[in-house]
C-alpha cells in the first residue's frame, strides 16, 4: 500500500507502540564479560588503552562478580595476564594445572557454581613470541604440534571445572581433536564455543597491551592463522567445519565491523551464534565518551542492542558490568 494508507509513523507515534513493534530487545542473558586476571591477592591495574577496564586478582574479581551474579550477570570469559617468566617457546605454563587460570576457575567454580565459566584456549599468553601457536625456527606457525598443547591445555581447563573452553587460535582441526579428547577423557558436558570466524584485526590492539602480549608479539602479524578482513565467504566455511568437528556454539570476532558476517552465520545455522565486542571497538567507543562526543549509557546500548539486530545469541563486551547494573535499574 502507498502512501498515505500506509504511513510507517502510525507505529512510531508513542512509546508503547513503539515497544509493542520493537523486533529486538538486549538483556542481561545477552552477555558474557570478558576479564583479564592477575596472579596474587588484592589488586587491581588500569589498563591504558582501555579506559574503564581493570587487571583484577581473583579475590577482587569474585567481590565485583557477586553481585553481578545475583543481579543476572551469566557468564564470564577468562583472560590471564600471565607473568614473562612464565612465558616459553612451547607454553608448557597453559597447561599447568596449578598455573593461574586453573587456580582461578577452581575458585570462582566453587564460589559461583552456577556462574558459567568460559576459558580461552590459545597459546599466546604463554608463548615468549605471542603467537597462538608454536613455531619452528623459520617463525612459521606450526598446526599440528599447536594442536596437541591445544589439547592438554583444554583437558587442564576442563579438570579445574571450566564449563566452556573456547579455542580462539584458529589452527585448522584443533575443535575435533578437542572435542575427541573431552569425550575420551569423559568431560561430556564440556561445551566447545568455537572462534571460528576470527580475523586478522587491528582492533585487537589493546587487548594485547592488557594481557602483556603486544610486546612479546613485535611486530609479527597473526595473518597466516586468523582471517582475512576481506573475506565472508570464507568465514562460512570455517563455521561449517568448526560444527562439523564438534563445535556447540562458535563465535564472530571482532563484532561492529563484522555484523554482516554475524548476520549470514545466523541465516545459515541453527546453533548460537555469539560475538565479541573486542578492545578495539570498546576504546573507540569509550574514548569518544570520555571526551564528551557520545552519550555512554544511550552509545553503548544502541551499539549492543545492534549485535542482536544483526543474530547474534550472546556478546562478549567488556560494557557487561555496566550494562548488567543499568539492565537491573
Ligand atoms: C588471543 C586473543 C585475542 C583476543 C582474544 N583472544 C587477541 C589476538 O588474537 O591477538 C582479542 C580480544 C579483544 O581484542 O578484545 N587468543
Amino acid at each position: 500500500m502507498e502512501y498515505p494508507f500506509t504511513r510507517k509513523r502510525r507505529l512510531r507515534a508513542t512509546q508503547s507502540l513503539r515497544n509493542l513493534t520493537q523486533e529486538n530487545s538486549l538483556t542481561v542473558n545477552d552477555l558474557i564479560w570478558p576479564v583479564f586476571i592477575l596472579d596474587g591477592f588484592n589488586r587491581t591495574e588500569p589498563i591504558e588503552s582501555m579506559p574503564g577496564v581493570e587487571r583484577l586478582s581473583v579475590d577482587v574479581l569474585l567481590d565485583k562478580l557477586t553481585p553481578l551474579h545475583h543481579q543476572g550477570l551469566n557468564a564470564i570469559a577468562i583472560f590471564p595476564v600471565v607473568e614473562n617468566k612464565h612465558k616459553s617457546d612451547d607454553a608448557a605454563e597453559a597447561w599447568n594445572q596449578e598455573g593461574l587460570v586453573q587456580r582461578a576457575v577452581k575458585t570462582i567454580k566453587s564460589t559461583l557454581p552456577e556462574l558459567t565459566v568460559i576459558t580461552d584456549v590459545a597459546l599466546d599468553p604463554y608463548t615468549s613470541h605471542g603467537q597462538d601457536g608454536i613455531i619452528n625456527e623459520k617463525g612459521d606457525i606450526l598446526n599440528d604440534v599447536t594442536i596437541k598443547a591445544l589439547v592438554m591445555q583444554t583437558l587442564s581447563h576442563a579438570k579445574a571445572g571450566a564449563d566452556v573452553v573456547a579455542p580462539s587460535d584458529m589452527m585448522d582441526g584443533r575443535i575435533g581433536a578437542i572435542r575427541e579428547a573431552l569425550e575420551d577423557k569423559k568431560y561430556h558436558n564440556t561445551a566447545i564455543l568455537s572462534y571460528a570466524a576470527k580475523y586478522a584485526s587491528v582492533f585487537y590492539g589493546p587487548f594485547r597491551d592488557a594481557v602483556g602480549s603486544a610486546t612479546n608479539l613485535g611486530k609479527s602479524s597473526k595473518a597466516s592463522y586468523q582471517m582475512n578482513p576481506a573475506n565472508g565467504l570464507e568465514a562460512i566455511d570455517e563455521i561449517a567445519m568448526d560444527i562439523n568437528e564438534g563445535a556447540d556454539m562458535v563465535m564472530v570476532k571482532p563484532g561492529m565491523p563484522y555484523l554482516d558476517i554475524i548476520k549470514t552465520a545466523k541465516d545459515h545455522f541453527n546453533i548460537p551464534i555469539c560475538a565479541y565486542q573486542v578492545s578495539g571497538e570498546y576504546a573507540m567507543l569509550q574514548s569518544a565518551i570520555n571526551n564528551g562526543y557520545l552519550e555512554e549509557e544511550k552509545a553503548i546500548m544502541e551499539a549492543l542492542l545492534c549485535f542482536k539486530r544483526a543474530g547474534t545469541d550472546a556478546i562478549l563486551t567488556y560494557y557487561a558490568d555496566r550494562v548488567t547494573a543499568w539492565l537491573n535499574q
